[in-house]
């Protein structure tokens, strides 16, 4: 992947710093959004009793956590290592994506009638806890690419518009009980899951 730097358009680029931008809508300030939505999902499901509610919630975790692996896993994190070249880092990442995607996998093929389904669903928060640890934390991956000559602007346009095209898949489509097989990009992209 190119790496263009970000050029100032006010003329008032400072070379000596690696400081880049902090606005909300560049890559980390995107993928930290997703890390809110989906904890808020998880809180949510840990409290409710409602069977529906819980596989309402289960569907919007398991879809926005597919798509947000996937898109770091497409752009931010191969960008993020030819930056850093923080081989630990990285693979340590892509080896918990797969590990949360096959849990996953596994409750989108069961509901609430599983008596395993809230245990699922209450590891794979924890899990998700961790992981976003990792990213998030002082010296953790979204830290060093702030430090990186990663253009963040240019990435988070690329992560909102793969994003876009990933979860328009899902349009029209209800959360999966575990009877059906699920169709579309997103059923391609599990599929395609490593
Ligand atoms: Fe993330
Ligand atoms: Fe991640």
């Amino acid at each position: 992947m190119a790496r263009a730097k970000r050029k100032s358009r006010t003329g008032r680029g400072n070379r000596t710093s690696q400081r880049r931008s902090s606005r909300a809508t560049d890559a980390i300030g995107l993928l930290k959004a997703d890390h809110r939505e989906v904890e808020g999902w998880f809180e949510q499901f840990e409290k409710t009793r409602s069977d529906d509610r819980k596989l309402e919630l289960a569907g919007k975790i398991c879809t926005a956590l597919k798509v947000h692996t996937q898109i770091e896993h497409e752009i931010f994190y191969p960008a993020f290592l030819e930056a850093t070249e923080e081989e630990d880092i990285h693979h340590e990442a892509e080896v918990e994506h797969d590990g949360a995607k096959k849990l996953i996998a596994q409750i989108e093929g069961s509901g609430p009638q599983d008596d395993y389904y809230d245990a699922k669903v209450k590891v794979l928060s924890e899990m998700i806890k961790h992981h976003v640890n990792e990213e998030e934390k002082r010296d953790g991956m979204f830290a060093k690419a702030r430090q990186s000559d990663m253009d963040l602007d240019a990435l988070g346009e690329q992560l909102a518009a793969r994003k876009q095209a990933l979860m328009s898949g899902q349009q029209g489509s209800r959360p999966n009980s575990g009877r059906r097989p699920m169709r579309g990009v997103m059923g391609r992209m599990s599929t395609a899951i490593r």
